[in-house]
């Protein structure tokens, strides 16, 4: 949550700001900051809401400057107002300092603050790290930057919590510093210029060369130099990568939004996930980012997967396909609850945690909680440079490329490809046949046709959408594998449309959730034709016996349906481990059309951010 973008060098830093900070507005989009260190000291500009407001709020009022720090806000600690926006500023006004992550114990050092005579102006946590900071260097008898990096490891010693901050004072203009631990922040490297950012897509128009900061790591920017050392004082062994990134990745396109233009994308997305992995020769997927030979993933006796939010669905729903297909238990976890449930795993347990964007907190403490229990702990990730990717033994790229859109849609599909790969693996090591793997190579490889043909219900739904956008409540259900489909509907129904939404297998129907049908609660089904298709039917009957109306989503060819159901959404036939990426693509046509029928911010919904970095 919250982005960071930070500049120095010879061009004027307010264009590079504001660009990067646009496209860090996935990160939160409370307020926004900036603080500009300019010929007659450092400037501070703020507005509640989007960077559009900030960028107007300059126009009445301009600042300008080399050197300077950038904030976009997801609240935390504190309301959204102005006097909350970052950055935040010392008690004497000459250090700013923007930050993304939370100080824990920000309340009693607060108190220890005001008892030596601080004054706080807003509710945020950050603002007692800018007055920690601060006192320390004006303590410290000495001006100068190396004395504001000794302030600042002096400040974060006594912090418990997670950081990416970025800080200019007034005594040492043209230099910038920035710190991480448990946030990302990554320094890029231009030709005397320098910048740091939260995200490499708010820096990579501008430079390819970048550090990616490890934890406990501060830099020290000038224009035509950095310098990185840890916590503790000592230099660090950073290495720079070369980042491959194509700015048009992320436009919009002709695309209205950019969840629709990321829905459009998976027939590519789900090729992309598959280019490279298809063995036919030996019938089975190869992965060789996993690490493991096949030795090793025959001793695999359990797996757990974990992840949040749409990552979890897809690790509900890779928790059919590899136990079906490989015959290995697997559990799932959700990312928030593995750190605190001490969950007995054996030994030969193999831990996956799924994340997009790689940075989400929850998920990236269970990977940082699984691997000090020894496991083997392995990520599928979309954002290569990220954390988890890092940190992780292995694992497998979504190659998605970047999902810009808060609702998340490609990077499922990806997800649910990459289980089916994953099981593919794991059964033709165990008791899949050569001819049983050829079968599912086959079927793999016309994926993304039948994804491209799935898209083509889109006018069909946004009709559904229209008829159905204004009622207050939505039901979605399906069994085995489509189960964890229909809570991924619920979920992009709610977060994009406000609507409340919830999921349940079928059967659970009449255990209470059928109290809630009437005529105005419309239940989504998700019916394939498949070996429960008659269960499914009779459950339809249930809603239909109470008058509530059914959106369908079924098989192509399917003439049941139609009798019984309201409206019928049909995708093409496919075997029961691809059909769920099938039906999840008319749910998140459905969100979609009935978002922009209410007029909702479809990219940007309310109180949401793209990467939960916070716990
Ligand atoms: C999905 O639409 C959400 N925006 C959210 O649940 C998301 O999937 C979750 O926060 C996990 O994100 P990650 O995949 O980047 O870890």
């Amino acid at each position: 949550m919250c982005g960071i973008v930070a500049y120095v060098g010879r061009a004027d830093a307010l264009p590079v700001l504001l660009d990067g900070l646009r496209r860090l507005e996935y990160r939160g989009y409370d307020s926004a900051g900036v603080a500009l260190a300019g010929d007659s000291g450092i400037s501070v500009r703020k507005a509640v809401g989007r960077i559009a407001n900030l960028a107007a709020e300059i126009d009445q009022n301009p600042l300008a400057g080399n050197c300077g720090i950038s904030h976009t806000r997801w609240a935390t600690h504190g309301a959204v107002t102005r006097e909350n926006a970052h950055p935040h500023s010392d008690r004497s006004g000459r250090l700013h300092l923007v930050h993304n992550g939370v100080i824990e114990n920000y309340l009693t050092l607060r108190e220890q603050l005001i008892e030596r005579g601080h004054e706080f102006h807003s509710q945020t946590d950050t603002e007692v790290l800018a007055h920690l900071v601060g006192e320390a260097y004006d303590n410290s008898g000495t001006k100068g930057e190396g004395a504001l990096v000794e302030a600042l490891r002096t400040a974060l010693r006594q912090v418990i919590g997670t950081y990416g901050i970025s800080i200019v004072h007034a005594d040492v203009p043209g230099v910038l510093i920035g710190a991480r631990r448990g946030s990302p922040l990554v320094l890029g490297i231009g030709k005397n210029e320098h910048f740091l950012a939260s995200d490499v897509s708010a820096i990579a128009s501008h430079t390819r060369d970048v550090v990616y900061l490890n934890d406990y790591e501060i830099v020290r920017l000038r224009a035509g130099e950095f310098e990185i050392s840890t916590l503790s004082g000592t230099g660090s062994d950073y290495r720079i990568s070369r980042v491959d990134f194509d700015p048009a990745s992320v436009d919009k396109g002709q695309f209205p939004h950019y969840m629709l233009k990321e829905i459009h994308e998976q027939p590519h997305t789900a090729r992309d996930a598959l280019r490279g992995r298809l063995s036919i020769e030996e019938a089975t997927a190869k992965l060789g980012g996993l690490n493991m030979s096949n030795g090793d993933l025959r001793a695999v006796d359990r797996i757990v997967l974990t992840g949040c939010g749409t990552a979890f669905h897809a690790a509900l729903t890779g928790e059919y396909l590899i136990e079906s297909l490989a015959h290995i238990p697997v559990e799932c976890e959700f990312a928030s609850e593995f750190r605190y449930r001490n969950i007995p795993l054996q030994r030969d347990t193999l831990v996956f945690v799924i994340s997009q964007s790689g940075e989400t907190a929850d998920t990236l403490a269970a990977l940082r909680e699984s691997r000090r229990k020894g496991h083997r702990t392995l990520g599928i990730c979309n954002n290569v440079a990220s954390t988890i990717a890092r940190e992780s033994d292995g694992g497998v790229y979504m190659h998605a490329g970047p999902e810009i859109g808060v609702a998340a849609t490609k990077s499922f599909t990806s997800q649910l490809t990459i289980f089916a790969l994953l099981a593919l693996l794991l059964g033709r090591i165990r008791h899949l046949s050569h001819s049983d793997g050829r079968d599912i190579i086959s079927a793999l490889e016309s994926l993304p046709d039948l994804v491209a043909r799935t898209l083509e219900v889109e006018s069909q739904v946004a009709a559904v959408a229209k008829k159905y956008c204004r009622a207050s409540n939505f039901l979605f259900m399906g069994r085995q594998a489509h189960y964890p489909v229909a809570l991924e509907g619920a979920l992009k129904l709610k977060e994009i449309s406000y609507i409340s939404a919830s999921g349940y297998p079928s059967a659970e129907l009449k255990h209470g959730v059928i109290a809630l049908i009437t005529g105005e609660t419309p239940s989504v089904f998700i019916a394939p034709q498949d070996a429960v298709f008659e269960k499914n039917l009779s459950n339809i009957e249930e809603v239909k016996a109470r008058k509530g109306p059914v959106i369908a989503i079924g098989t192509e060819g399917d003439t049941t349906l139609s009798k019984i159901c309201d409206d019928v959404i049909l995708v093409p036939e496919a075997p029961h481990y691809l059909a769920p990426i099938l039906t999840a693509i008319p749910l998140q046509l459905l969100a979609y059309h009935i978002a922009v029928e209410l007029g909702c911010d479809v990219d940007k919904p309310r109180n949401l951010a793209k990467s939960v970095t916070v716990e």
